[in-house]
C-alpha cells in the first residue's frame, strides 16, 4: 500500500490523526494529513473552553475550519470532546450545582447540533475514571451523581441520531486494571438499561516497550459487549533524544497495535494523536520524552511508520 489510508481500508479500518486547524497549510503536515490519513480528529477545537468560553455563547470557527479540510478530502471526523473536566470553560465551575445538569445537556445539544451530521464518532464523555475504578471527582460528578455519565448519552443520541457515541479513556488497554474493569462494568450496564452507547475510545498513550501484551483481548472482551472499540489517541512515547534501540521497539509496538485492531472486527479505527513529532503533545506534558508518533522532527517517516502499514 502505498499510504496508511490505503492499507487501512483495505480490511475496512478508518487511519486517523488529531490535526490542529492553525497548522493547516503547514507543509509538510498538511500534505501527510491528506495522503496518509482518512480520518481526522480535532485535537483541541472541539473542547469545551473552545466552544462555549462563556455561558451560552458559541465559538465553532477553529472547529469548522477543520470539518471543511476533512470533508474536501473525503476523510472522517471523531468528535472529541463533549463532557471533561480538563480543557473545561471556567465559569462551569462557578454554576450552581443544581443548573449544572441543564448546562452539561445544553453543551452536549448545542455543539452536537451544530455539527449534526458531520461527525462519524462523538467522544460524549471522556476520562470520567481515576486508576482505582472509582469516579473521578469533577463538576460533573458531584453535582449530579454517578447518573451523568448516562444522561450525557441520552442528551447525545437525542442531539444527533446518526452520530456513534463513544466513552474515551487512557490506561483502560489492559483488562487486568482497575479502571479497565470499572469501564467495562459501566458499558455492560448501559447496555443492559438501555443508555445509547456505540463505542468505547481506548487513547492508548503508550510507552515503549509497554503496550499490554493483551491489548487485542481487551478490545475484543469490550466489543463483546455489541459495541466498537476504537484506538482513539494513540502515540508510543520514548525519552528523547531516541535510541535506535527505542526506535526499534517502538516499530514493533505499533504493528502490534495494528495487528490487536485487526484481530477484533469490531475494532474500526486507529487515529494517532498528532502526525510528527513538532505537534505532539508528548514533549511538553512529560518532561524528557517524545518521538511518540510515525514521523519524527522533520516530518521523515520513523521505522514505526513502515512496521506500522505493513501490519495493517
Ligand atoms: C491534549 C492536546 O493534544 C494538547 O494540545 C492540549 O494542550 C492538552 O490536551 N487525552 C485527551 C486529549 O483526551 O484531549 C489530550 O489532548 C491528550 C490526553
Amino acid at each position: 500500500a502505498s499510504s496508511l489510508a490505503q492499507a487501512g481500508a483495505a480490511s475496512g479500518r478508518t487511519i486517523g490523526a488529531a490535526i490542529a486547524a492553525n497548522l493547516l497549510g503547514n507543509n509538510p503536515y498538511t500534505t501527510i494529513v491528506q495522503t496518509q490519513f482518512d480520518g481526522v480528529t480535532p485535537g483541541n477545537e472541539m473542547k469545551w473552553q473552545t466552544t462555549e468560553p462563556s455561558q451560552g455563547s458559541f465559538n465553532f470557527g477553529p472547529a469548522d475550519q477543520i470539518v471543511s479540510f476533512a470533508q474536501s478530502h473525503n476523510m472522517k471526523i471523531r468528535g472529541h470532546t463533549l463532557v471533561w473536566y480538563n480543557q473545561l470553560a471556567g465559569w462551569v465551575n462557578n454554576v450552581p450545582a443544581s443548573q449544572i445538569l441543564s448546562v452539561m445537556n445544553n453543551h452536549i445539544t448545542a455543539e452536537m447540533t451544530h455539527f449534526k451530521g458531520n461527525i462519524w464518532y462523538w467522544d460524549v464523555v471522556n476520562e470520567a475514571f481515576n486508576e482505582d475504578g472509582t469516579r473521578r471527582s469533577d463538576i460533573f460528578q458531584n453535582d449530579i451523581g454517578n447518573a451523568y455519565i448516562a444522561d450525557a448519552f441520552t442528551t447525545a443520541r437525542a442531539a444527533d441520531p446518526n452520530a456513534k457515541l463513544c466513552y474515551n479513556d487512557y490506561n483502560i488497554e489492559d483488562m487486568n486494571s482497575a479502571k479497565s474493569q470499572a469501564v467495562y462494568s459501566m458499558v455492560q450496564s448501559f447496555k443492559a438499561s438501555g443508555v445509547p452507547i456505540d463505542c468505547v475510545g481506548f487513547q492508548s498513550h503508550f510507552i515503549v516497550g509497554q503496550v499490554p501484551a493483551d491489548f487485542q483481548a481487551t478490545l475484543q472482551k469490550f466489543a463483546n459487549l455489541g459495541i466498537d472499540v476504537q484506538i482513539t489517541e494513540l502515540d508510543d512515547r520514548m525519552p528523547t533524544p531516541a535510541s535506535s534501540a527505542n526506535l526499534n521497539q517502538q516499530a514493533t509496538d505499533y504493528a502490534n497495535v495494528a495487528k490487536a485492531c485487526l484481530g477484533v472486527s469490531r475494532c474500526n479505527d486507529i487515529t494517532t494523536w498528532g502526525v510528527g513529532e513538532p505537534d505532539s503533545w508528548v514533549p511538553g506534558t512529560f518532561s524528557g520524552q517524545g518521538q511518540a508518533l510515525l514521523y519524527d522532527s522533520n516530518y521523515q517517516p520513523k521505522p514505526a511508520y513502515t512496521s506500522f502499514l505493513n501490519a495493517l
